[in-house]
């Protein structure tokens, strides 16, 4: 039986059948943190997600989320780190109308929002121990008092977490109550760093490439720049390749990239900003292809946040002040950049 028309629905039943994964990688640590991935999409057990920055932790929750059963239902990432403590109980319960001048209607909460979804808290060693109670509470209670309301709301809300830190080693610091490690940390995800998965390599570049098809048009790697590219440690893993594919792909001529393409010393590379010590990258020429304008305040952007933080010694806060940004935009802004602290 080896028709067409049988062929044709045999790759439709596999289509079906196949569960869709944004994680990408067919190393047998990525097959085997998908399996997890499936296994853990089919309760409502809480999770915690471990990994180096860039190495997907946010990219899982969401599969787990669009895996399980709550898929039609919100998933509602947020960034512990993020938010000012006095707005945290509002952000995270809600506000009632009249609660304070300016409340002027119901305004839900991230678990209301998340209500029959997924709520996912990304940096949670961040939570400041005064939320962490509130969170407790909430959690083992099933409901959630809005700001300012006498009323109690049950919540039916899956708990995914993230952190790059390890999160029991915070519990011994007393920085994060046990209480509540125990509840959040029932299983634990961890994804594997890119160094640790180096063959996902180039079927990582022909996927992020294909992301940026329409931007940049189709772009190919020389058989150097894959071998380049493999022998590089990514400290920022993921998040990294894909930032330094952008980039080349802005810089790269007839749509192929090099290997010395890849890292040019004329933009700071994530691995300089990990490495006090070495001299400030330079912001150097400038790339005659306009539109490279984007790519190019980007670059400028981070280098000025890379100075400041070198100058404080890494203290956030006074970097920020001497930026004249706020802690919480700064934050943000290396996020984004994605600028890492050395360790
Ligand atoms: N296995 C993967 N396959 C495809 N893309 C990936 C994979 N892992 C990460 N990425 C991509 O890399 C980027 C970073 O991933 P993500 O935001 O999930 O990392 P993270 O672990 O949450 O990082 P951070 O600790 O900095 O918050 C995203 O653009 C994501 O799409
Ligand atoms: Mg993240």
């Amino acid at each position: 039986m080896n028709s067409p028309g049988h062929e044709v629905l045999n790759a439709f039943a596999a289509d079906v059948v196949a569960p869709m994964f944004s994680l990408l990688g067919d190393s047998p640590v990525m097959q085997a943190a998908r399996e997890q991935i499936l296994k853990l999409a089919a309760s409502s057990v809480p999770v915690a997600i471990y990994g180096e920055s860039g190495s997907g932790k946010e990219l899982a929750a969401r599969d787990i989320h669009s895996l399980s059963a709550r898929s039609q239902q919100a998933f509602v990432p947020v960034n512990c780190g993020a938010i000012p403590e006095s707005l945290m109980e509002s952000e995270f319960f809600g506000v009632r109308r009249g609660a304070f001048t300016g409340a002027t209607e119901d305004r839900p909460g991230f678990f209301q929002a998340a209500h029959r979804g997924t709520l996912f808290l990304d940096e949670i060693a961040e939570l400041p121990l005064s939320m962490q109670v509130k969170l407790l509470r909430v959690i083992q209670e099933g409901k959630v008092r809005k700001l300012g309301s006498a009323r109690e709301e049950p919540v039916d809300v899956r708990i995914l977490c993230a952190t790059h830190l390890p999160l029991a080693q915070a519990v011994q610091q007393r920085a994060f109550r046990q209480d509540l490690y125990y509840r959040l940390n029932v299983i634990e995800l961890r994804l594997p760093s890119l160094r640790e998965r180096r063959e996902d390599i180039p079927l990582l570049c022909e996927a992020l490439l294909r992301r940026q098809l329409k931007r940049v048009g189709p772009v190919t790697l020389t058989a150097e720049a894959v071998a380049a590219l493999k022998a590089h440690d990514f400290p920022g893993n993921v998040r990294e390749l894909e930032n330094m594919l952008e980039r080349a792909a802005a810089f790269a001529s007839n749509g192929v990239i090099g290997a010395e393409d890849l890292m040019p010393r004329s933009l700071p590379s994530c691995a300089a900003v990990s490495c006090p010590q070495e001299p400030s990258a330079e912001i150097g020429p400038v790339p005659a292809d306009t539109s490279s304008f984007a790519l190019r305040v980007r670059a400028f952007e981070r280098q000025l946040i890379i100075d400041a933080l070198r100058e404080a010694r890494f203290r956030r806060a006074r970097a920020a002040e001497r930026l004249g940004i706020s802690l919480r935009q700064l934050r943000y802004r290396m996020q984004r950049l994605d600028i890492h602290e050395p360790d």
